[in-house]
């Protein structure tokens, strides 16, 4: 069976940008092929080494939500980078025949660091960020692996560092991952902007309802639609953005509702709130489910944990190996 590797930062809650990013994605991926979910600890702690206190009550959450939107512990492996010592071994190894151009130019780099500027990562771990993520997906032997857009440069690294160790030590060691894109690139966030923890513009995939109401209400919609009787600009509108991706079928009748301002704004974004209390409210009551039974889901990551640490330092040897260590 074709393998499959993804992670998330424990760095916050999820919102609905990594459900149709990332989590839906996931969903999909686990029906056909051997799923690897992690925990990317090693990597939050990058970005976040100033106060890590936080870290593994995310984590916890993040791993409780992944299994309450439909990620099956039974068939998928799911685990922490943290607890499987092969990652940081590899990062090293894969280190030595990474050149600091490859890196520097990596645009993800200097986009992260101005855009977390607080955050001080202009740090000697974070300019490796891709390398290690490139040991997470090697490790493993990965066919594919579910990104974002904004992940393609760390890949296409990966490739890089592949060729150049079959190059250098002339053993067919790793296998060159290929891509999964998500067919939305980015979800806008209730301002417009994408959606973003620091934004401060996302839906969280366990609001309660109230918090769902209010914040859909809030949302931004055709700004030159200033009276009732305005005809709208579905096009331009986030709301109708929304529609489009989680109600496709009622995406036509809105927007022909909206172009000849038969529909209202506040009922148009009621609806759509309506349709997302159902969708969250019923995973997110599964969640606080979960998250009481703590033994049970630490069960499931020390089982993924045990899984992952055979995978991983089997390559980890062969690797070894190749390289005469
Ligand atoms: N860099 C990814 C992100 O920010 C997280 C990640 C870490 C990852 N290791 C990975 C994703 C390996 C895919 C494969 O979203
Ligand atoms: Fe947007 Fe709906 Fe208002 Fe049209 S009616 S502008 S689609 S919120």
């Amino acid at each position: 069976m074709k393998v499959v590797l993804s992670g998330v930062r424990p760095t916050g809650k999820q919102h609905l940008g990594h459900w149709i990013g990332t989590l839906s994605n996931w969903i999909e991926l686990q029906q056909q092929y051997q799923c690897f979910f992690m925990v990317a600890d090693w990597h939050a702690f990058m970005s976040e080494y100033k106060d890590l206190s936080h870290i593994k009550e995310y984590s916890f959450d993040n791993v409780c939500e992944w299994i309450s939107y439909g990620i099956d512990p039974a068939r998928c492996v799911l685990f922490e980078q943290s607890k499987v010592g092969a990652h940081l071994e590899l990062f090293l190894l894969l280190s030595y025949i990474t050149p600091i151009g490859w890196l520097s130019r990596c645009p993800t780099f200097k986009e992260q660091i101005k855009q977390l500027k607080d955050k001080e990562i202009n740090t000697y771990a974070f300019f490796g960020y891709p390398v290690l993520q490139s040991c997470d997906i090697l490790l493993y032997k990965t066919n594919f692996v579910p990104v974002g857009e904004d992940q393609l440069s760390h890949l296409e690294l990966c490739r890089e560092i592949v060729r150049r160790f079959h190059h250098l030590y002339k053993k067919q060691t790793f296998i060159e991952p290929q891509p999964v894109l998500t067919p939305i690139p980015k979800l806008a966030g209730l301002d417009g902007r994408k959606m973003s923890k620091s934004y401060d513009n996302f839906i969280a995939l366990d609001e309660e309802d109230a918090v769902i109401e209010k914040k859909i209400l809030s949302m931004i919609t055709d700004p030159a639609r200033k009276k009732r009787t305005d005809k709208g600009h579905p096009d331009i509108c986030t709301v109708f953005a929304y529609y489009t991706i989680f109600k496709k079928e009622e995406k036509e009748d809105v927007r022909q509702g909206c172009m000849s301002a038969q529909r209202g704004c506040k009922e148009c974004k009621k609806a759509l709130a309506d349709s997302f209390k159902v969708f969250i409210g019923s995973r997110r009551e599964k969640k606080k489910e979960l998250m009481k039974k703590k033994d049970y889901i630490r069960d499931i990551l020390k089982e993924g944990n045990i899984k992952a640490n055979a995978v991983a330092s089997k390559t980890l040897e062969e690797v070894k190996a190749a390289m005469k260590i």
